[in-house]
């Protein structure tokens, strides 16, 4: 029976536990209106997943200060004007099991100034010909900015009843590019060796601690590689993972890529089990360093393959983006035996900036 299954058991993450062991990874839903504010539809999407019985959903990157929005109808969470609007999400999601975390995101280069509202910001000014002009290098005090941002992003988010955030420390974004040698040449103390490169993510979870207090849970997805040369490493992500754990982080979602790289995390055409778990012999050598829960991720789909990473020990809960949006209740769905793959092909098409959808699933009703 698959509610026998080690995926339906509840797991601890810091204070609080998530009833099985799915997890919805962040997933920029396209779905806040222009301005950054929650939808009706976004709390909406989210109220279904948490129907379709999702452990733990973790929203698309919300920005945490104007310079950092990465995309058109991203969730803003850089003023306390959002908070009405960001309240309504774990207020839908509570009606289930079901835990909710904000992800928090600066989007670093990975924009454009029509976007960011300025020349995008950087660690140091290492062009991604992706997005033209090379960066601004950060001054130190549009690193203390940020520095609050985030911090004030967690308070935000706490306040408006999410059970916690995760911090979006991978695909090239900010706090990636703080980490990675290839985008941070910087020789203050923020750059040059390991533990400067983190030196900001540090201060970050320190301060969220400071304000939040050591209750509220902060987990975050790391790259474990960027897939380009002279940039992170798996050895650079252990290391990472290590710090982070003393630091307080609750859990760690392993993935990688970054644009530059022309290799990201969402891969196109997973097709057999074999392809499944992509990032997973990152997650496994992570899990060996830490003692906190890992999350395996990137192009998951068959129960039994999901189950055996569990159950082997390569990680602690399974994460999914792509199927959620085909299947919100996918995990009901297991639990009922009534499937045991998802459907979702890895086509890509669900990217869609009028909101995610399954564009596999038009087509075959058109
Ligand atoms: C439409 C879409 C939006 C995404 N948005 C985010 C995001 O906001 N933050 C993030 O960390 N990853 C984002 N991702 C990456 C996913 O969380 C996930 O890491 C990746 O798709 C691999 O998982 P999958 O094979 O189950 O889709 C997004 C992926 C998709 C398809």
């Amino acid at each position: 029976m698959p509610t026998e299954s080690i995926l339906f058991s509840p797991v601890r993450i810091g204070r609080i536990i998530v009833p099985n062991r799915f997890v919805r990874s962040a997933t920029h839903d396209f779905l806040s209106d222009g301005d950054g504010f929650i939808t009706d539809r976004l709390v909406s999407l989210l109220e279904n997943l948490a129907e379709g019985e999702t452990g733990l959903i973790i929203t698309g990157h919300a920005f945490v200060h104007p310079t950092g929005q990465a995309s058109p109808r991203q969730i803003a969470v850089f003023d306390d004007r959002f908070l009405a609007g960001l309240k309504k999400i774990p207020e839908a999601v509570h009606r289930f099991d079901s835990k909710i975390f904000l992800q928090l995101s600066h989007a670093g280069r990975q924009t454009k100034k029509k976007l960011c509202g300025c020349e995008p910001l950087a660690p140091s000014s290492v062009a991604d010909p992706n997005f033209g002009k090379p960066p601004k290098k950060m001054t130190a005090r549009n690193i203390q900015d940020v520095r609050t941002s985030f911090v004030q992003s967690a308070r935000r988010a706490q306040e408006a009843g999410f059970d916690g955030i995760q911090l979006h420390i991978a695909h090239g974004y900010l706090l990636s590019g703080f980490i990675s040698p290839h985008t941070n040449r910087r020789t203050d103390d923020y750059g040059g060796s390991p533990e400067n490169r983190y030196r900001l993510i540090a201060e970050i979870i320190q301060e969220i601690i400071d304000v939040c207090g050591p209750d509220f849970p902060q987990i975050v997805k790391l790259n474990s590689t960027d897939f380009i040369k002279d940039g992170l490493e798996i050895a650079d992500s252990l290391q990472i993972a290590r710090w982070l754990e003393k630091d307080g982080i609750a859990g760690i979602e392993v993935s990688g890529g970054m644009a530059e790289a022309g290799k990201g995390s969402v891969w196109k055409g997973v097709r057999s089990e074999e392809e499944e778990g992509y990032f997973m012999d990152n997650a496994v050598r992570i899990k060996q360093a830490v003692g906190i829960p890992v999350f395996g991720l990137g192009g998951f789909r068959t129960f039994s393959v999901m189950e055996d990473a569990i159950q082997e020990g390569s990680a602690d809960l399974v994460s999914m983006s792509r199927p959620f949006i085909r299947e919100p209740h996918l995990v009901k769905k297991y639990r009922e035996g009534i499937i045991k793959k998802a459907a979702c092909i890895s086509c890509n098409l669900c990217f869609n900036p009028r909101g995610i959808s399954c564009g596999a699933l038009k087509k075959v009703n058109t």
